[in-house]
């Protein structure tokens, strides 16, 4: 069956109270579009947790903290419908910006501990407009589960505690990364890379994995673990590094490694910004399903 194309908040309520009506259970996938595998994979999550997916595509102006980001960023529904259509999603939800914000929004939900550092130091504001327009989303679908992707770990953890502290009744499922053959983390983003970029963008991933072999090879200081992913970075003078932190489980940046962390960073290649990070475990200690996932 062809996926239905939702654009209005009350018709997404009509279809959702059908479906529940027929008592069946509703997984919803959260995104921008342009879709790619990386969402592709939420997708499957999705369909093994609940009878009926259901893919939000909306760019949410809110969280932009740059006008041409935002103008910039890839929309191209038809292909995604497509897309969704071969997955057997059941709905996109895909409203405009009027409908989503008919007014200038007064109500944000903000999770201060967990975003004010990292990319929320770089980007004011953006996990404010990712945490307020996710609540919306979760209002007027209503779903007994939701799947985000670790790609965005920091993101990953305000909903999580957001769900917490608001008492969404929905369960967090978290997906693993997807990567390019060449281990570039799938992004929207990247069709935005020039070809030398491109060529070059995998040397973020290379850079974590030192980091990850220097953990694994004993080091338990964090900025000596750092040190080992710069030394590659700074290896490509194109490359802008942002940041690059170890974090415990609460995303919270760490000295010492006495625990499984996230190597996480943020670095830009010309006008693109790209995200990445890698688990890294520690022999002996308690994986925290909470904010890393399984
Ligand atoms: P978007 O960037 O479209 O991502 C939607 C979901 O796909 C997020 O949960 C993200 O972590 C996941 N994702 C993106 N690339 C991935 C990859 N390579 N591997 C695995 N998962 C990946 O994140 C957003 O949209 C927005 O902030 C949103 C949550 C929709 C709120 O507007």
């Amino acid at each position: 069956m062809r996926t239905e194309l939702v654009t209005t908040i009350a018709q997404m309520r009509e279809w959702i109270a059908a479906v529940r009506q027929g008592g069946r259970s509703v997984a919803c996938v959260p995104t921008m579009g342009a879709l790619h595998a990386g969402h592709g994979a939420l997708i499957e999550r999705a369909r093994a947790a609940a009878d009926v997916v259901v893919v939000t595509i909306f760019v949410n102006p809110i969280q932009f903290d740059r006008k041409d980001d935002y103008e910039r960023y890839a929309r191209h529904l038809a292909a995604d419908r497509e897309f969704c259509d071969a997955r057997n999603v059941d709905a996109i939800f895909a409203p405009s910006a009027e409908e989503m914000y008919p007014e200038p929004i007064a109500t944000f939900v903000d999770v201060p501990d967990l975003a004010t550092h990292l990319c929320g130091a770089f980007r004011p504001g953006h996990f404010r407009g990712v945490a307020t327009v996710v609540a919306k989303l979760f209002n007027i679908i209503q779903p007994d589960t939701a799947c985000f992707g670790e790609k965005d770990a920091q993101q990953l953890a305000i909903i999580r505690q957001m769900v917490r502290d608001l008492n969404f009744a929905v369960d967090i499922v978290p997906a693993p990364i997807v990567r390019e053959p060449d281990g570039l983390a799938l992004s929207s983003r990247n069709q935005r890379l020039a070809p030398e970029q491109r060529r070059m963008a995998p040397v973020l991933l290379k850079a974590l994995t030192e980091g990850q072999r220097s953990i694994a090879g004993g080091e338990r200081q964090a900025a000596k673990a750092i040190a080992a992913v710069l030394r590659v970075l700074e290896g490509e003078p194109d490359i802008r590094v942002e940041y690059v932190e170890i974090v415990d489980p609460r995303m919270q940046p760490v000295d010492s490694i006495s625990g499984d962390v996230r190597l996480v960073a943020a670095v830009w290649l010309g006008s693109t910004r790209l995200i990445d990070n890698l688990l890294c475990r520690i022999a002996g200690s308690e994986p925290n399903a909470t904010y890393f996932g399984a």
